[in-house]
């Protein structure tokens, strides 16, 4: 049984070894362990019988306005519904904090559709502080992420 819970410093090893394949082929930005630790509550893990099977970290840039990123799936456990149960956790608790919008720049867009975000032009986003991690991307600065949005 798959169950998401809180993020733990002790997992950041594991969690940098699930998202290695990912962030190698450029789809999801190198985090050292000190900026994860740093953001350590952003993050919800799917654990199954204790194994790490995904993680996603819901970013906070406004009193309103979050960013859902570093959202990955352990690829032998795609398909199943845990990337969705990891949003949806990161949603809850966007809701709870006073969260009205959130974002998130991917490749995915079907995915992202299907747990209730619409594409947006990437220049509506509204602060230069969303921007701050493309210079540290690979395909920076040709991008061809997509924005995507959903109201809490
Ligand atoms: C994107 C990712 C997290 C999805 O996780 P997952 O556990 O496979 O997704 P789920 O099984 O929860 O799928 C949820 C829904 O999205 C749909 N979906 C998932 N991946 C999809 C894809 N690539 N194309 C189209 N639809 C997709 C599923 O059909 C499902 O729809 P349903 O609820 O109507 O049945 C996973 O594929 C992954 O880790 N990819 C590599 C890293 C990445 O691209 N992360 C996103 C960067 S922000």
């Amino acid at each position: 049984m798959i169950v998401f819970c809180k993020a733990k410093l002790s997992d950041i090893v594991s969690m940098q070894e699930l998202v290695k394949p990912e962030v190698e082929k450029g789809i999801i930005l190198f985090r050292n362990s000190d900026e994860i630790a740093t953001n350590i509550r952003s993050y919800i893990l799917a654990k199954e019988d204790s194994n790490i099977v995904g993680f996603g970290a819901l970013h906070f840039h406004a009193d309103d306005l979050a960013e859902v990123r570093s959202l990955v799936v352990k690829d032998t456990e795609r398909s199943k519904g845990v990337g969705k149960g990891i949003v949806n956790t990161l949603l809850e608790e966007g809701r709870q904090l006073g969260v009205k919008r959130v974002f998130t720049l991917t490749y995915k867009k079907a995915f992202f559709e299907a747990v209730g975000f619409i594409e947006i032009p990437k220049e509506s986003l509204p602060s230069h502080k969303i921007w701050a991690d493309c210079i540290k991307c690979k395909h920076f600065p040709i991008c061809d992420e997509i924005a995507l949005i959903k109201n809490l």
